[in-house]
């Protein structure tokens, strides 16, 4: 009798051991939880000066890898240590990717994606002490971690194809309409984006640098305030009309969330603006700009993925074309066992 393996890792006829698409999964998903981690650990060392926390490289003092305690020093290093598992975490997607059954070669290049994106981080983050911490290579360091958490979503957003079926509509009615949405979509996406863009113009502007000697960028801090605050406005009119075409369906939760953390945003953007931006705040409004926009994505692609309507002249998110040609002679799950 055939018996089938309890474990996630099995092995196909070559003997070479396989991954489940659910314990895929799990390492994708634990990717993005790790990519978005690191942005305010990341944050709260530039906001607490901790950046020299440990005046070594790799170990944290010339004598160990994990300091004593020490508030600078714990700061740096947990950036430090959460880099590492982003290593390690990439690579294990990357090389899980070619193991992984049902095979699907379509995810290989954007798990391989994954480790191109960090190995770039680890170069502009180099560049960018080389540069004595020039706003412009901190803002860029900032974006690719959000090119990266895209990639990551991408990636988990297609491998999920395999685990459960994919609604077929948006719950929307009329081709119109579903343009109307997919565009509307859009445009919190394009926005959302220029928002996070113009809001590292601000923090170049603003005097929490992570170094008293970094250059500031020459930009009106108050104009430019003003017009990070004013995408953001632009932002939430578009999120609200998408909200008012979604009304009946069942995105309109999601529509609401990224309503709700927009608005918060915004209150810890005021708030922080009328208080001289203290480490504290400014920490928040980093961490609620991956909540806005990890909303505002996360609904896209699964907007994206629902719209029939358009889906032929849209990057296929769904992945089947890919599944149902990989699920032919290569299924061997179990088959050793
Ligand atoms: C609601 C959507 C908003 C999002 C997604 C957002 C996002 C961001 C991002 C990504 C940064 C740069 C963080 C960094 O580079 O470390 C930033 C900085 C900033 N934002 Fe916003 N923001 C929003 C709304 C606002 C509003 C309404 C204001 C009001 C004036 C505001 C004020 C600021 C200020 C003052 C900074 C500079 C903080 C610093 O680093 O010293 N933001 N924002």
């Amino acid at each position: 009798m055939n018996k089938q393996p309890t474990s996630s890792r099995r092995l196909n006829v070559r003997g070479v051991k396989t991954i489940s698409a659910s314990r895929y999964q799990q390492i994708i998903a634990a990717t993005g939880v790790v990519l978005v981690l690191i942005i305010p650990t990341g944050a709260a060392v530039r906001l607490t000066q901790s950046g020299l926390g440990c005046e070594n490289w790799p170990k944290c003092t010339e004598e160990a890898f994990v300091p004593e305690w020490g508030f600078h020093a714990w700061i740096e290093f947990g950036n430090r240590l959460i880099s590492g598992v982003i290593g390690v975490i990439v690579l294990a997607a990357a090389f899980g990717a070619y193991r992984r059954v049902p095979k699907r070669p379509d995810l290989i290049p954007w798990a391989w994606g994954l480790v191109v994106g960090v190995i770039a981080q680890v170069v502009l983050g180099g560049v960018t002490v080389w540069v004595d911490l020039h706003p412009i290579f901190v803002g860029a360091h900032f974006l690719l971690s959000i090119v990266l958490i895209w990639n990551a979503l991408v990636l988990w957003m297609k491998g999920r194809t395999d685990l459960e079926p994919i609604q077929e509509t948006t719950g929307v009615s009329g081709t119109n309409n579903q343009t109307m949405v997919l565009n509307l979509s859009r445009a919190v996406m394009f926005v959302s984006t220029l928002v996070l863009v113009i809001g590292t113009l601000v923090t170049g502007t603003a005097p929490n640098s992570g170094d008293s000697q970094a250059i500031r960028l020459t930009f009106d801090l108050r104009l430019i305030a003003q017009i990070h605050s004013a995408t953001a406005w632009i932002m939430v009119a578009f999120i609200v009309a998408l909200g008012v075409k979604l009304a009946k369906s069942k995105h309109m939760k999601l529509v609401q969330l990224l309503l709700a953390f927009s608005v918060l945003q915004g209150g810890i953007g005021y708030l922080q603006y009328w208080l001289g931006v203290p480490p504290l705040l400014v920490e928040l409004h980093v961490t609620g700009s991956l909540a806005v926009w990890c909303t505002a994505l996360w609904l896209h692609l699964t907007i994206v993925e629902q719209t029939p309507a358009v889906r032929p002249t849209t990057p296929d998110l769904s992945g089947r074309g890919a599944r149902a040609q990989d699920l032919r002679p290569q299924s061997l799950e179990g088959q050793a066992t």
